[in-house]
């Protein structure tokens, strides 16, 4: 009889390719992708990341599918399934932990910028109510971050919100949340592209982030571009292994892996399209947007235009649920580990991890306002956090997954996740795995770190 994951398993192929691409298309692709882009110089820093999601990404986004169905339990004790049946050296199993740490980690701060997105909705709901506008978005972003108390009330409900879709499990909680609202983010996105297309800025938008200065490139802009692309497929950090774990076996992960990095690389390129136009039209410099970005520049657009306080209502909205619904991945590896350790429901797994998140969280909070004078290594505390975790760590975290399914895991194992793959496709990815992908990943870490 097939092994089924004791957590639940997705209902159809549409189900995990749902929650797949829920978890992908997030902060990371709206709010992070325009910012790194902004920061990073532009088109190229675009090029390398397209590169290294077609190069590295999606194979290793094949494996950790592949990994976590073939383990179906939480990342920790998959890999040490596979280690025993593999016969391979227990250190493999650090993979799990590194997951479970980077994951807490970033959902510390990814939760307070999923609190900012909640706060705008709200001001938006307000406004539709005949409150006041964000007459001056800078100043509105502004006193948000200079605010701990309101910055860590909205980082509290976002956690809230998360810990209820985990705790109510698989298949009640994640699948429905993601059925309805990610088609409607997307056609969201494309209304704005429509939008910045009126303004007559698009083509100066297409030439920022298409069109590469290779003058503005250096070692950092190609670990910030590798971060990026882990960051945003999830991977690294055996989300998608967690998420493989419930996938039935009957379903091609080439074929679902393909369609979730297309859907997540679309989503970003979408938003920089979206943005830019609105960010040049209305004077602003595209370099160095820094994470304001979109919460300084789209308002702007949203006063413009007709129906411009629905839009913002229902933009903010949706980017608060695209967070969501990328959360309760960035919680459920941690969460499923607890619960096999068989000590905990779901609920109080879930908790704890939220818990310990949220007080963490606490010091990208004050890193905004109080504790701004610490920099550690020439950043705020927030800055540090995101640069070791969806730089450094999701990136290792990365290698090690390629490196363990190209050279440890045994051959029968691949075959078998990957019946029907046509042989030169599974030649090309294992050696995508076993050379290609670790050198390149090696290869950027050294260089950032020197
Ligand atoms: N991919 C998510 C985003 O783009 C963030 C994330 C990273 C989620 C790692 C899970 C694991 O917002």
């Amino acid at each position: 009889m097939e092994k089924t994951s004791i957590h639940g398993m997705w209902s159809s192929r549409t189900a995990f390719i749902l929650a797949a691409t829920g978890s992908a298309v997030g902060l990371g692709n709206i709010w992070r992708f325009p910012y790194m882009t902004s920061d990073n110089g532009g088109g190229a820093f675009v090029l390398i990341y397209l590169a290294c999601i077609a190069v590295v990404g999606l194979p290793i986004l094949m494996s950790e599918i592949l990994l976590g169905r073939y383990g179906r339990e939480s990342p920790v004790n998959t890999l040490i399934g596979a280690v025993r049946d593999s016969r391979a050296s227990r250190g493999w199993v650090g993979i799990g932990w590194i997951g479970i740490v980077a994951g807490v980690l970033i959902l510390s701060f990814y939760s307070v910028v999923a609190g900012w997105t909640l706060h705008y909705s709200w001001l938006y709901l307000k406004q539709l109510f005949g409150g006041a506008g964000i007459t001056d978005p800078a100043a509105t972003f502004g006193a948000l971050l200079a605010s701990p108390l309101e910055l860590s009330l909205w980082h509290a409900l976002f956690m809230v919100l998360t810990v209820g879709v985990v705790a109510l499990g698989v298949e009640k909680g994640l699948e429905r949340a993601v059925r309805f609202l990610m088609p409607a983010l997307f056609i969201l996105l494309l209304v704005l592209v429509i939008y910045g297309a009126t303004t007559g800025h698009l083509g100066q938008a297409a030439t920022f982030l298409f069109n590469p200065d290779w003058s503005r490139v250096d070692g950092n802009t190609f670990l910030r571009a590798m971060g990026q692309a882990f960051f945003s497929l999830s991977l690294g950090m055996c989300t998608m292994m967690t998420y493989g774990a419930y996938l039935p076996k009957d379903i091609s992960i080439p074929k679902v892996g393909v369609t979730v990095a297309l859907a997540d690389t679309g989503v970003a390129l979408l938003a920089g399209l979206a943005i830019f136009p609105i960010v040049i039209s209305f004077g602003l410099d595209p370099q160095g947007g820094g994470p304001g970005l979109i919460f300084t520049s789209l308002p702007l657009a949203f006063n413009a235009m007709p129906l411009g306080i629905f839009y913002g209502l229902l933009f903010f909205a949706l980017l608060s649920v695209a967070a969501w619904t990328s959360s309760i991945s960035l919680l459920e590896p941690a969460t499923a580990y607890l619960v096999e350790r068989g000590r905990m429901s779901r609920k109080r797994a879930a908790s704890c991890v939220a818990g310990l998140c949220w007080l963490l969280g606490l010091a990208s909070v004050l890193s905004l306002n109080h504790w701004s004078h610490i920099q550690l290594f020439g950043r705020d505390i927030m800055s540090f956090i995101e640069l070791i975790a969806n730089d450094l760590m999701l990136p290792l975290g990365g290698l090690l997954i390629a490196l363990f399914t190209g050279w440890a895991l045994r051959e029968t194992v691949l075959r078998d996740q990957l019946t029907g793959m046509p042989q030169g496709l599974f030649t090309t990815w294992r050696w995508l795995l076993r050379i290609i992908a670790p050198v390149l990943v090696l290869a950027v870490l050294v260089s950032a770190v020197l």
